[in-house]
């Protein structure tokens, strides 16, 4: 049995989480800066090391109490290493040091876009999670504030990135669309919600399909969005907010799940997974469920979303491995994937 702490502060939220066998979470905890970056529209990075330095410690402590286990109890430590900011890894991978050279445990970097992947692997209880239970190959599609990545996962660790993002990540859009309407931060949420009320064909608004690549663009769409909203100058009367949330949506939502479902049967895929923050909105569930032919995985909100529970699911792959980080670890903010 192995028993991981990891250790998660590549952006801005603050999390531990004691993990075993990869896969039985004993305990997850995540300190939220949203509040601290929400009257930015975004993640202001200086704040966030800050914030990541005042909660390291009483985060981890609350792992492990809330795991009732001792540091004499834990096997090994995974922390995050890249992508992310570089002043909130820094925080994140110090600490890891201190600790597991401190108590003389092994240490193990581990890559955030895996930890979104290997979410999927734990014992989350989602009506819509496969915890582990899936067969290679399979598509991954992590969608998140700061990645908007399409991979191929061969097998163990095994990933070939089919595409990605070539401006704005996916949440990035969201974040920036809902400035735009006046719907505050983080803006995923807020958009999902008005586009509940809104007609998805009331403005029309582009796709970028990039031919037959399985790559994404968003900044077209984004100038598409601050065209279409000229002519209202700064009023947001309701209906033109929710018209346009599920304009914009509908459009981010068609791209993802059109090209994740062709990407599914062209590399014969038992199933797709989705990560990210962005994997939270229901209607890109929807959308990928209606345009693939094979099982489409969704995690609960808070496996969507940063935690320190994926990078033990991740991190423990990699010890299995006898992956072992050295005192010289350094922070890769940016890091791929492959
Ligand atoms: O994974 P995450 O917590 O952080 C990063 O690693 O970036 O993702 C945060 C992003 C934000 O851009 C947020 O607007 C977006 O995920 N998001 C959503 C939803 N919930 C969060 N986007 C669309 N629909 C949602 N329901
Ligand atoms: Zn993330």
């Amino acid at each position: 049995m192995i028993r991981m702490l990891a250790i998660e502060t590549s952006c801005d939220e603050t999390a531990a989480a004691v993990v075993e066998d990869g896969r039985r979470i004993l305990s997850n905890v995540v300190a939220s800066q949203v509040e601290l970056h929400a009257r930015y529209g975004g993640v202001f990075p200086e704040l966030a090391s800050r914030a990541h330095i005042e909660a390291i410690v009483p985060v981890v402590q609350e792992a492990l109490r809330t795991a009732h286990l001792g540091w004499g109890e834990i096997d090994a430590i995974a922390v995050t290493y890249g992508p992310g900011l570089p002043g909130s890894l820094l925080v994140g991978v110090n600490f890891a040091k201190g600790a597991a050279f401190g108590r003389g445990l092994p240490l193990v970097a581990v890559n955030h876009l895996e930890g979104h992947i290997y979410a999927h692997w734990l014992e989350t209880g989602g009506e819509e999670a496969a915890e582990g239970r899936l067969d290679f190959p399979l598509i991954v599609l992590v969608v998140s504030g700061g990645h908007t990545e399409l991979v191929l996962m061969r097998g163990e660790m095994d990933y070939v990135r089919l595409g990605g993002t070539l401006d704005d990540a996916a949440g990035e859009a969201f974040d920036k669309v809902a400035r735009m309407l006046h719907l505050g931060y983080p803006g995923g949420p807020p958009i999902e919600k008005a586009a509940r009320q809104g007609n998805p064909h009331a403005f029309e608004l582009p796709r970028a399909w990039l031919g037959n690549s399985y790559d994404f663009s968003f900044s077209g769409l984004k100038t598409a969005v601050l065209r279409a909203l000229r002519p209202y100058g700064d009023h947001r009367p309701p209906r033109l907010v929710a018209d346009m949330a599920a304009s914009f949506q509908a459009a981010v939502v068609e791209v993802l799940a059109t090209k994740s479902a062709r990407a599914a049967k062209a590399y014969g895929a038992t199933a797709i997974l989705l990560s990210g923050g962005v994997s939270a909105n229901r209607a890109l569930r929807r959308a990928v469920r209606e345009a693939a032919s094979v099982p489409v995985y969704a995690l609960p909100l808070a496996f969507c979303t940063d935690n320190a529970a994926m990078i033990a699911a991740a991190g423990t792959r990699r010890y299995r491995a006898g992956e072992r980080a050295s005192r010289t670890l350094d922070i890769a903010p940016g890091l791929q994937l492959v």
